[in-house]
C-alpha cells in the first residue's frame, strides 16, 4: 500500500481550502496592520477633501458611452468605475482623464466578466467543477487575472458561485453546480487565483492580480421555474445550508467585492436587502470590501415593486448596503436630495465611498493607474496559458458511458467521420457567449481540428449533419436536410464521432430553456448514425445537464465535454484517443426528464421516501424518480476498488474531529484518476437533514494495481447545520458516513457526536 498519492502540500492546501469552505476561514487579507492603517489614513485624508458630488461620483459604475460622455464625467469626478471598456490603450486614455484632469485625481476601476479566462478561454466553470480539482479553478482565475490585469482590467465579475438545482436556468454554466461544499472549494480557489500571489498572500496590487467579485449575492441560482431573474423564495435554513456557504468561504478568503443579485429573495430584492447585505455579509461575516449592484439592478427595484421611483430605489439600495450602482444613475441623480431630505445619512454615503476607495488603494490603482501596453502581448494567450487551459479541459471531462470499451479509440484507424454542427466550430468550443470576455474563435481549436492534429495518419471527414438553407452548419439543428451526407460519411468510416448537445448561444444569462433535450433534430441525427450499424461514439457539448435517456440507451459511449474552451478540440482528442484518461465527475444531477426538476442529490428524505413497490410514497405514477446520472458520477478508462474503510472513533466531541479513511485501488490496466467522495447523513436532527451531504473529496491518480489511502477529517463544521434562525447548530447523535465514487456511495460506518 503506497503512501497517500497526493503530495503533503496538496493535502495542506486542500485542507485549508475546505476549512475555509466551512467557515473556519483563514483570512488572507493583507495581514500587516500598517498597510491597512496607512490605507485608512489616505482614504480619510482624501475623503476630507471630497464634495458630496465627488463622493456620489465614486458610487457610479458605467458602461462605454458615445465619445466624450465618460471623459466628461471622469473629469468632473462623477465616475468611479467603468465596465466593458476593453483595450489597454482605450483604458489608459480614459484613466488619464480621470487621474490627470479631475480635481482629486482618483483613478477608475475597470471591470469585465472574466469568468473562465480573458483571451485564453478555459472550460466553462461548470465543466471545471466536474474536475473536482479546485486547483484548476485557481489556475483558471490566475491566468484570467494575469491576462485581464495586463490588458487594463482590474476588477473581474467572478467567481460566479450561485448554487442551483435547476438546469432550465442557463447560468448553471457559470457556476460550480448543485452542491455547496464543492462550490465553496471552487469559490475559495478562484478568489485566491484572482487576488493572491503564490504565497497565498492577498496581493490585488500586483500587476498580474485583480479584484474578484463574488456573485450573485444571493440565491439567484434558484429562480422559480428556472426562469432567469425570477423570484427566489426559500426557508432561512435552506438559504444558510445551501446557498450562502460558498459566499462565506470566499469572504473568509478575503474577496474584494460582492455583486448583489437581480432576484427578489423571500420578497426583498437582493440589491436592497438589509438582511443579506448588511446583517449577514457585513455584521456577521465582517466583509470589508464593497458591494457592486448588478447591471441596472438598482433601477429594477421599481419593476420589482419595492421602490416607487428612482429616488426611492437609491434610498433603499444605499441604506441596505449596495455601495456602487452599475449602469443606472440613481445614486448620482438623487443622492444629494435624499441627503437633504435626511432619507439617507452622510455616514451611509461615506461608508460606501470609503469601501470603494479602500479597495482602489489596496488594488494599487493610486500607485499604478495605468497598464503597460508593451506588456500586453507577453501576457496574452501564451503557450503556457494554452497548456493550462488544455490540461483543465482534459480534467474537466466526464465519461458518462463506455459500453464494451468503445473508448478510447485507436490512434491508427484508417478513417474517422466527425458529425454534428458544433464539431467544426471554433466559436461553439469557447462556450457561453456572455462569459467569453475577449476569447476569439480564431484562437480556438475545434473538435475536428483537434482530432486531425491528434491522428495525422487517419483520414478525417466532417459532415455537419445539421445544416441551414445555405448548407452551413446550423447549431439549432432545425432541419434534417444534412443527415444524408452525415450518414454517408459514417458508412464509409471506421468510426464516427457524433458531437451533439446545445448551442453555446442558448447557454448563460437570459437563456433559460423550458426543454432541455438535445437541440432540434439532433437526437434523430444520432438515431440515423446508429441505424448505419457502424461504430460511433458521442461527445456532448453543452452548458447544463440535458435530458438524454434515449441518447444514453442507444450510444456505446458518451463523453461529456461541456464547452471546453480555446484548447477544447485538442482536449477532446486527448480523451478520445486515450492520451488523457477521463476522471471528471458530475457537479450537477442529470434528470431523466424535465418533469423531475428540481432533482438533486442532497434532498430531504420525506416521510415517505420513494419506493417503487409502494404506491403511497414520494414518486411519479408516470415515470422514474431517479436521475439518469447522479451527482458525483463519472467513469474512467480503468476501474477502481474501495476497501478497508475506517472511522477513527465511534464518538466525536462537538469540539473534536474524526477521520474517515478508505483504500482505493486501480483495478484496471491503465493509469487513471478517481475522485474519492465522502458524504454524511444525520438521520435524526431538529431540522430534517439531506439524505447525503458531500463533506470531502479527493482526486487521486493511480497506476494499474496501485493502492492509496485517502483520509478525510470531519469536525463540527462537517456535521453541524443552520437552523431557521440562521444559527449554526451541532447536535448530539449518530452521523452516518458514505464513501465511494459518486453520491450513491455505500454506507461505511457511523459515529456519534457527543
Ligand atoms: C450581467 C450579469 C452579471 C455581470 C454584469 C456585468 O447582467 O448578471 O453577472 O457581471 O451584468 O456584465
Amino acid at each position: 500500500m503506497d503512501a497517500a498519492d497526493c503530495s503533503w502540500s496538496g493535502w495542506v492546501w486542500l485542507s485549508w481550502v475546505l476549512l475555509a469552505a466551512r467557515g473556519v476561514g483563514v483570512t488572507t487579507r493583507s495581514a500587516s496592520e500598517t498597510s491597512a492603517a496607512s490605507v485608512a489614513n489616505k482614504v480619510n485624508a482624501l475623503m476630507a477633501q471630497m464634495t458630496i458630488d465627488e463622493k456620489l461620483g465614486q458610487l457610479q459604475q458605467q458602461v462605454p458611452q458615445p465619445p466624450g460622455v465618460l471623459e466628461t464625467q471622469a473629469k468632473n469626478g462623477m465616475l468611479g468605475a467603468v465596465l466593458d471598456l476593453t483595450g489597454a490603450t482605450n483604458i489608459n486614455a480614459l484613466q488619464h482623464v480621470a487621474v490627470d484632469q479631475s480635481r482629486l485625481h482618483i483613478p477608475l476601476i475597470f471591470g469585465l466578466d472574466t469568468i473562465h479566462g480573458y483571451s485564453t478561454i478555459f472550460p466553462i466553470p461548470l465543466g471545471e467543477a466536474s474536475s473536482f480539482d479546485p486547483s484548476i479553478g485557481r489556475t483558471d482565475a490566475s491566468v484570467g487575472a494575469d491576462e485581464s490585469a495586463h490588458n487594463g482590467i482590474k476588477q473581474v465579475f467572478a467567481p460566479m458561485i450561485d448554487v442551483s438545482h435547476d438546469p432550465r436556468w442557463g447560468r448553471v454554466a457559470e457556476g460550480a453546480g448543485e452542491d455547496p461544499f464543492l462550490g465553496s472549494a471552487f469559490a475559495v480557489a478562484r478568489v485566491m487565483g484572482s487576488q493572491d500571489n503564490a504565497a497565498g498572500k492577498q496581493d490585488m496590487a500586483s500587476a498580474d492580480k485583480v479584484i474578484a467579485t463574488l456573485k450573485h449575492f444571493v440565491a439567484y441560482g434558484q429562480p422559480e421555474g428556472g426562469r432567469d431573474y425570477n423570484t427566489a423564495d426559500m426557508s432561512i435554513q435552506r438559504l444558510w445550508n445551501l446557498y450562502l456557504p460558498p459566499f462565506k468561504a470566499a469572504v473568509d478568503a478575503g474577496v474584494g467585492s460582492v455583486m448583489s443579485a437581480f432576484d427578489a429573495l423571500n420578497g426583498v430584492p437582493s440589491t436592497a436587502n438589509p438582511y443579506t447585505e448588511t446583517q449577514i455579509l457585513r455584521t456577521q461575516w465582517g466583509f470589508q470590501g464593497f458591494i457592486d449592484s448588478d447591471y441596472t439592478a438598482v433601477q429594477e427595484l421599481i419593476a420589482h415593486g419595492l421602490a416607487a421611483d428612482g429616488a426611492d430605489a437609491a434610498r433603499l439600495a444605499l441604506n441596505a448596503g449596495t455601495d456602487m450602482e452599475m449602469v443606472s444613475t440613481n445614486y448620482v441623480t438623487f443622492g444629494k436630495q435624499l441627503l437633504a431630505q435626511r432619507l439617507i445619512s452622510q455616514q451611509t454615503i461615506d461608508n460606501a465611498v470609503r469601501r470603494i476607495l479602500t479597495i482602489k488603494y489596496e488594488a494599487g490603482l493610486f500607485d499604478h493607474p495605468y497598464v503597460d501596453v508593451s506588456q500586453v502581448a507577453a501576457h496574452t494567450l501564451t503557450a503556457a496559458d494554452r497548456a493550462a487551459a488544455r490540461s483543465a479541459a482534459d480534467r474537466s471531462m466526464v465519461l458518462l458511458k463506455n459500453a464494451g470499451n468503445a473508448l478510447p479509440l485507436s490512434s491508427t484507424l484508417p478513417s474517422i467521420a466527425v458529425v454534428g454542427p458544433a464539431a467544426n466550430s471554433q466559436q461553439e468550443i469557447l462556450g457561453t457567449p456572455g462569459i467569453g470576455a475577449q476569447g476569439q474563435a480564431a484562437d480556438a481549436v475545434s473538435v475536428v481540428a483537434g482530432i486531425k492534429a491528434a491522428v495525422p495518419g487517419t483520414t478525417v471527414t466532417y459532415a455537419p449533419g445539421c445544416i441551414d438553407g445555405t448548407g452551413a452548419a446550423d447549431q439549432t439543428c432545425a432541419s434534417n436536410a444534412g443527415f444524408h451526407a452525415a450518414v454517408t460519411a459514417a458508412q464509409s468510416a471506421a468510426v464516427t464521432v457524433v458531437v451533439v448537445g446545445e448551442p453555446a448561444a442558448m447557454s448563460g444569462e437570459a437563456e433559460s430553456r423550458s426543454n432541455i433535450d438535445l437541440i432540434g433534430q439532433e437526437q434523430h441525427l444520432v438515431d440515423a448514425i446508429k441505424a448505419t450499424g457502424r461504430p460511433f461514439v458521442v461527445v456532448l457539448m453543452n452548458g447544463r445537464p440535458l435530458t438524454i435517456p434515449a441518447l444514453d440507451a442507444e450510444s456505446p459511449a458518451i463523453l461529456e465535454a461541456w464547452f471546453p474552451g480555446t484548447e477544447g478540440g485538442n482536449a477532446v482528442a486527448d480523451i478520445l484517443f486515450g492520451k488523457a484518461n477521463p476522471g471528471g465527475k458530475l457537479p450537477d444531477t442529470f434528470p431523466q426528464n424535465l418533469g423531475q426538476i428540481p432533482l438533486y442529490y442532497n434532498h430531504d428524505s420525506t416521510g415517505r421516501p420513494p419506493d417503487p413497490n409502494n404506491k403511497y410514497t414520494s414518486k411519479y405514477n408516470d415515470g422514474p424518480f431517479t436521475p439518469l446520472y447522479p451527482f458525483g458520477y463519472g467513469l474512467s478508462y480503468t476501474t477502481f476498488g474501495f476497501s478497508n474503510p475506517v472511522i477513527s472513533s465511534t464518538t466525536m466531541r462537538s469540539t473534536g474531529s474524526v477521520t474517515v479513511s478508505v483504500n482505493v485501488q486501480n483495478t484496471g490496466a491503465r493509469t487513471g484518476d478517481e475522485v474519492v467522495q465522502l458524504y454524511i447523513h444525520d438521520p435524526v436532527a431538529s431540522i430534517v437533514q439531506p439524505v447525503r451531504r458531500l463533506q470531502g473529496f479527493q482526486r487521486v491518480t493511480l497506476t494499474p494495481g496501485q493502492t492509496t489511502t485517502v483520509k478525510f477529517t470531519l469536525n463540527r463544521n462537517s456535521v453541524g447545520f443552520f437552523d431557521n434562525n440562521g444559527k449554526f447548530v451541532v447536535e448530539p447523535g449518530t452521523i452516518e458516513a458514505y464513501v465511494g465514487d459518486s453520491s450513491t456511495a455505500p454506507l461505511v460506518g457511523s459515529f456519534s457526536v457527543v
